[in-house]
């Protein structure tokens, strides 16, 4: 799938850089983000960074949308309309900033093969790790990143209007900008509570 698969990847090395930024990365509030986005190179740059995602089987199970401002606008318009039927109206409504105001977002798609030897969990599995690492590289080109679905996600009427098709799911929408000032921390699960160390 790349050009040169046979060229050698150096191996890790230890980087109290990342590891200082993995331990205080955070989600953005996405209706807080503003522009700048990344754009021309910076845009590529990100794209291919979230398609080196680990994935059984290399099947490639997923593709990415990148839905500018305008296209976000005329969408969310349509989704107030639909946000009329949903059992709390104005809150479907209120949840529609999230997706219109961010400067870019990324929609993936989960697209699993199905009946495929690789199940199609692990197929939705390798979507998800696409949404993180786009948001690892947003992170990396020095971007604010938010992973987002809410009910259009879920609702067949609205997935037809952003062209996910049967068999497919929305694994998020991964909205991208700049915030005005970092966001705050939030509690974390302790190692001792989640993580069994066995010897
Ligand atoms: C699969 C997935 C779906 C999410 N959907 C929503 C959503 O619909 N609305 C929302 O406000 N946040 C949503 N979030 C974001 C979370 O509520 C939360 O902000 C995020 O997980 C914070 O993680 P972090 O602080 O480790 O970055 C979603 C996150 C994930 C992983």
């Amino acid at each position: 799938m790349t050009e040169d698969v046979s060229r050698a990847l150096p191996l890790p090395v230890r980087s109290e850089e990342l590891l200082q930024r993995l331990n205080t990365r955070r989600s953005a509030p996405a209706q807080n983000l503003t522009a700048p986005a990344p754009q021309g190179d910076d845009l590529q740059t990100l794209l291919s960074l979230a398609l080196r995602s680990p994935d059984h089987g290399k099947l490639a199970p997923w593709r990415l949308v990148v839905l500018g401002p305008q296209t976000r606008a005329d969408l969310a318009q349509k989704l107030t309309a639909m946000a009329e039927r949903l059992p709390d109206p104005v809150k479907g409504k209120a949840v529609l900033g999230k997706l219109a105001n961010p400067p870019l977002t990324v929609l993936v798609v989960s697209s699993p093969i199905q009946g495929h030897k690789v199940p199609v969990w692990e197929q939705e599995l390798s979507a998800g790790a696409v949404c993180m690492n786009l948001e690892h590289a947003a992170n990396a080109l020095g971007y604010s990143a938010s992973w987002i679905t809410d009910w259009y996600s879920f609702d067949a009427e609205a997935l037809a209007l952003f062209g996910v098709k049967n068999g497919e799911k929305v694994a998020g929408f991964i909205h991208i900008g700049t915030l005005p000032e970092g966001p705050l921390e939030r509690p974390r699960p302790l190692v001792s509570e989640r993580v069994e160390i066995l010897p």
